[in-house]
């Protein structure tokens, strides 16, 4: 072949190029034009340039400038269809709009929740709040006086047993010495915030706290090492057993429902006096939610008040259960495991 007729060639081409783009004016025919013109195996400029080698070794590199020329001519022509379409290659397919079918079924996005306790806990917040109890908030590590002493705990009691909490070692000391004044412990109870709400101010008082406790408890289908209660306090001169009792029913009541059974169980608290254990009825077995009573003249004097002026009722339920009980979960680990299966039901 030689130069002249290896011009035209490239001349011919490069207009039909131009013009296959310009005509294109859709993501198909735009696509034809490239492979036509431009694609790297099959397209024309490919073949012209295959004959570059059959040119005189004289007009090669002339040739090969005409080549080059040509080729810009077809790659200009391609990027003006290009732009016109919208975008390169893959976006000029949204000229024939997207690539999306949507009669197709789709799979549903799920969203996170709150978990099954936080839920809980906002729940009771709205039923003791409608009763007037406003919510509090103590710290999860405390001081042997609020855990304890100011709730009429003394030193020899068994229940500031090592084995039975969560002390904090203490820096430099080799042993845990659970009644050593600066002893801190994970709290066991949320009645220590009874103790930090009475020290700040006077009656009247009408308190819940809802929080986290720590017991070394061994993990079975009732009991965990840490689990949630909901600690309230009603504080005034006059406040009677009457009182815990109403507020207790009108309570289960509205978490559980109408048809609850709930009884008082003559029991034991250092800090309160009477004390009750409140159970519900469950699947015909009474399951025990927690404890309450009037709270201790001793209580009330540690903390500055005049017993023969106020009288106040604690109570101390168990979360857990409460939203075990509501909704028939059968096993409290399931609640601390995270399972998605599990956790998406609520
Ligand atoms: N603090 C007690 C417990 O953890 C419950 C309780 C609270 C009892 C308030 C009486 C009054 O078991």
């Amino acid at each position: 072949m030689d130069l002249k007729q290896f011009v035209e060639q490239l001349e011919q081409l490069a207009s039909q190029a131009e013009q296959a783009f310009l005509a294109a004016d859709s993501a198909e025919s735009f696509e034809a034009a490239r492979i036509e013109f431009a694609g790297a195996k099959s397209g024309q400029l490919k073949a012209i340039q295959k004959q570059l080698g059959s040119l005189d070794q004289a007009d090669r590199p002339e040739g090969g400038k005409k080549l080059n020329e040509a080729k810009a001519r077809i790659q200009a022509a391609l990027d003006q269809a290009t732009e016109r379409l919208g975008g390169e290659g893959g976006k000029a397919r949204k000229a024939i709009g997207p690539m999306v079918d949507p009669t197709l079924p789709g799979a549903s996005f799920h969203l996170g929740t709150t978990h099954p306790i936080t839920q809980t806990i906002e729940h009771l917040k709205e039923i003791m709040g409608r009763l007037g109890f406003a919510p509090v908030e103590g710290p999860e590590v405390e001081d042997t006086w609020h855990n304890f002493i100011a709730l009429n705990i003394p030193e020899d009691h068994p229940a500031r047993d090592p084995l039975d909490n969560f002390y904090l070692s203490v820096a430099g000391a080799t042993a845990i010495d659970a009644n050593a004044s600066e002893a801190k412990l994970l709290r066991s109870q949320t009645s220590t915030v009874q103790i930090r709400v009475m020290e700040n101010q006077q009656p009247p008082i009408r308190i819940i706290s809802l929080g986290r406790v720590y017991r070394p408890d061994e993990a079975d289908m009732t009991h965990f090492p840490m689990f949630h209660q909901m600690e309230g306090l009603w504080v005034e001169p006059g406040v009677t057993m009457a009182h815990l009792k109403s507020v207790l029913r009108m309570f289960a009541t509205s978490y559980l429902g109408e048809d609850v059974t709930i009884r008082f169980r003559p029991s034991f608290f250092p800090f309160t006096e009477p004390s009750v254990e409140v159970d519900y009825l469950w699947n015909d077995n009474w399951v025990e939610f927690g404890g309450a009573g009037m709270v201790d003249p001793n209580v009330l004097r540690a903390v500055g008040y005049d017993p023969e002026q106020v009288t106040g009722f604690a109570f101390g339920l168990g979360v857990e259960r409460l939203c075990m009980r509501r909704h028939r979960v059968t096993d409290i680990r399931d609640l601390f495991r995270n399972d998605l299966r599990f956790l998406h039901q609520f």
